[in-house]
């Protein structure tokens, strides 16, 4: 898929993406600075997008561990399945709050997140972060991209410990919240 269909799939469905751009690079690598993927056998994204967090976890994960990449619009799956064809690379065309269904009752080592949450209704958004607490493991990480501090105080009814860090290295600068 060429960038110029990939932003007319992001303009087209803003009102479920949720951005007026993708994911810098250095916001990429800030956001999974945070996760330590050696040793992590089961990691999921949420909201894979025009795959900018993908390709930047396949760089890291292991060889061995299984990355489920949740995204509702058809046509960035599409673009997703052939960007990443490996087999442990599991694109999943559904809602993240049906991810307990996929897990099979496996817990995530990490969870990195950059959906538009403010954007998602309320009862789904409730879903998706409780199902994400659930299915994150012990010594696991849910992490979130933003535009808003304010997302903080909603992740805190789930998470009970929330670190924050700031990048302006994004258009727009973003945030990434980091709970466990
Ligand atoms: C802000 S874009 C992020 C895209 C890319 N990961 C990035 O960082 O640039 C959010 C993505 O989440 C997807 N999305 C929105 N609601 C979703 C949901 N309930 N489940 C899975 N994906 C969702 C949108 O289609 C969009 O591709």
């Amino acid at each position: 898929m060429s960038r110029i269909k990939l932003f007319k799939e992001l303009f087209g469905n803003i009102s479920t993406t949720g951005a007026i751009t993708f994911s810098s690079k250095p916001l990429v690598d800030k956001m999974l600075s945070f996760a330590d993927f050696k040793g992590a056998k089961v990691l999921v994204e949420l909201g894979g997008g025009d795959g900018s967090i993908t390709k930047g976890i396949v760089e890291r994960m292991d060889k061995d561990a299984k990355l489920l990449v949740f995204e509702i619009s058809r046509n960035f799956c599409n673009n997703l399945e052939k960007m990443f064809p490996q087999k442990n690379v599991v694109i999943i065309c559904d809602s993240a709050e049906n991810m307990d269904k996929y897990l099979n009752g496996d817990k995530a080592d990490f969870i990195l997140s950059s959906l538009p949450f403010s954007l998602i209704p309320k009862d789904i958004r409730a879903s998706i972060y409780r199902k994400s607490r659930e299915s994150v493991s012990e010594k696991g990480k849910f992490i979130q991209i933003c535009y808003s501090y304010l997302l903080k105080y909603q992740f805190a009814d789930y998470f009970s410990h929330i670190k924050t860090s700031f990048t302006l290295k994004n258009f727009p600068p973003a945030f990434i919240l980091i709970c466990n």
